[in-house]
């Protein structure tokens, strides 16, 4: 028996409640509305180059590698994303049916999770690696990184200073890393491995969340 089940939240759009970690993928007051605040307004929006190198920790439903693929607008976008759990077949179609907005979303959501790999659509490319953020390296640097791990009270070992350590070598000077997450020790560990520490406003139902700017 799987300990994943679908969950709807607050602004009608549908997140994956885990049973194991008694932890939802997204923000119960709003799964949707969350990954647009965090990641599309304060992330994509406030990093406006072309081509732009996206790496997202914990790619899970793919929620916020669509919301980057229909908001790309001009631009060339050359997205990773992380994840060494990957989902089933079976609770992604379940979850793209709950939350795709029309027919033609659908099929991209669909395409883009369904896919080998690797996909090159139109001025934007999905590289899917089901390596941790610990194990995985690169030789280019990334322009922003969408920290979307498990809160610190249920994944204590992603939020530790050595992750952003890391994290601090795959970026270049101005690299932004956006998360939901506002803890205090985070930001500490985020401050300690070199990136500058701005709080903004959360989405609804959340205070703040955190943005990371590479020193
Ligand atoms: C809060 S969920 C967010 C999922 C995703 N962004 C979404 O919108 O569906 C956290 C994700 O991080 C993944 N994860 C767990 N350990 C990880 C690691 N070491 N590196 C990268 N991702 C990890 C989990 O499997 C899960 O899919």
């Amino acid at each position: 028996m799987t300990n994943l089940s679908l969950k709807r939240t607050n602004d009608g759009s549908y997140t994956i409640f885990n049973d194991a970690l008694k932890e939802t993928y997204h923000s119960i007051h709003g799964a949707r509305q969350e990954a647009l605040h965090v990641f599309i307004e304060n992330g994509l929006f406030k990093m406006p180059i072309s081509p732009v190198r996206i790496l997202e920790i914990g790619l899970g439903t793919g929620l916020n590698a669509l919301l980057t693929c229909r908001n790309k607008r001009e631009r060339l976008i050359d997205y990773v994303g992380l994840e060494p759990f990957s989902l089933s077949k079976e609770l992604l179609k379940d979850f793209i049916e709950k939350n795709a907005e029309g027919q033609e979303e659908k099929d991209l959501w669909t395409q883009l999770m369904e896919s080998d790999d690797v996909i090159q659509l139109e001025n934007f490319s999905l590289t899917k690696v089901t390596l941790g953020i610990q194990d995985f390296t690169s030789i280019e640097p990334f322009d922003l990184i969408y920290f979307d791990a498990f809160a610190p009270s249920k994944q204590e070992e992603m939020w530790q200073e050595s992750v952003f350590q890391h994290i601090a070598a795959l970026s270049r000077k101005g690299t932004q890393v956006v998360t939901y997450c506002a803890q205090g020790q985070f930001k500490r560990n985020l401050k300690m491995a070199g990136f500058e520490v701005k709080s903004l406003p959360g989405p609804p139902g959340k205070r703040e969340m955190t943005v990371g700017i590479k020193e």
